[in-house]
């Protein structure tokens, strides 16, 4: 069994057979013709933080390889999380029924916790601020969909750089590649941590910070646009003289190269305008379809089926 905790545990050649069977994935599901490879297993989905994309998407990949699921939407308050059992106590029940578990969790570091008390495999569907490395590989996917490649690309990182999970995994995961720059545009308030920096400065990778949105946007291949994470803020004051520091419009669509990919996890609250939806760049509902693809995937890979 293989856990998913974070992208620092994926090098490039486990990418490139991830993105591979998610391309088989893709191709099979469109012809109506999946292998039914889960057809015994039953997959728990505790999710104790809210989740659109992410839950359904492993929801809906484990029922199209004919896996059962079982779980948990709103597992802070409906589970016994509410009466104050600790993960540890919750993993030792759920993994006598389940052959996975894919967690979502408000707290850094609660999928290590869950995975070291686990029997079986654990996917890190996000724990707090700290990672998401199945969006990561979902944002590669992408990538290599869009522009054909996953190197020699610059890639523009705007927003809340700070508590944004999906940029520390998928910069992390990205800076494996040769010849990638990143530009990250951040209030000074939500700067990308130290540890990330210091990560490419080890990887000798290229990087420059900077507060004006404009520069980041000229050069970049790759532009990531992130919601500013309400959730993770103690002052309600501070995230509303934040939330909308940089938003991509119809203006910031002129300065992009014609190139250029727009991405972004979803949810947006505004740090998109809807006019942007319908340039041919704008590549965010595709990327959360190929979600679908990758976790199909990556389900396999965690079972030790692919
Ligand atoms: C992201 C997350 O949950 O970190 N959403 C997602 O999984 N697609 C991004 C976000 O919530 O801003």
């Amino acid at each position: 069994m293989n856990h998913i905790l974070s992208a620092s545990q994926f090098n490039k050649g486990l990418i490139y057979k991830i993105l591979l069977s998610a391309k088989k994935m893709e191709t099979a599901l469109n012809k109506g013709r999946v292998t039914k490879k889960l057809h015994d297993k039953i997959v728990a989905c505790l999710f104790f933080e809210p989740s659109t994309r992410t839950r359904l998407s492993f929801e809906t990949a484990v029922l199209r390889l004919g896996g059962q699921v079982i779980g948990m939407e709103n597992g802070s308050v409906s589970s016994s999380a509410f009466k104050g059992e600790s993960i540890p106590d919750t993993i030792k029940i759920v993994h006598g029924f389940a052959d996975l578990i894919v967690m979502r969790h408000p707290q850094n570091g609660s999928a290590e916790v869950a995975a070291k008390t686990s029997k079986v495999p654990i996917i890190n569907a996000g724990d707090g601020g700290n990672e998401h490395p199945t969006q990561s590989l979902l944002d590669l996917y992408t990538i290599k969909q869009e522009t054909g490649r996953l190197e020699n690309l610059t890639f523009t990182m705007v927003g809340d750089l700070l508590y944004g999970r999906t940029i520390h995994s998928t910069l992390t995961m990205l800076s494996l590649y040769p010849k990638n720059k990143f530009i990250f545009v951040a209030p000074k308030q939500l700067k990308l941590p130290e540890k990330y920096k210091a990560m490419l400065k080890n990887r000798k990778v290229s990087f420059k910070e900077t507060e004006n949105l404009a520069e980041g946007l000229k050069f970049a291949d790759v532009i990531y646009m992130t919601r500013v994470q309400k959730e993770r803020f103690s002052s309600k004051a501070e995230y509303e003289k934040l939330k909308l520091a940089y938003v991509f419009d119809a203006e910031s669509l002129k300065q992009i190269k014609k190139s250029a990919v727009i991405l972004h996890a979803l949810p947006r609250v505004g740090e998109i305008a809807e006019v942007v939806d319908k340039d041919p760049r704008a590549a965010y509902f595709r990327q959360a379809q190929n979600g679908l693809y990758v976790r199909m995937a990556l389900l396999q890979y965690a079972l030790g089926l692919m």
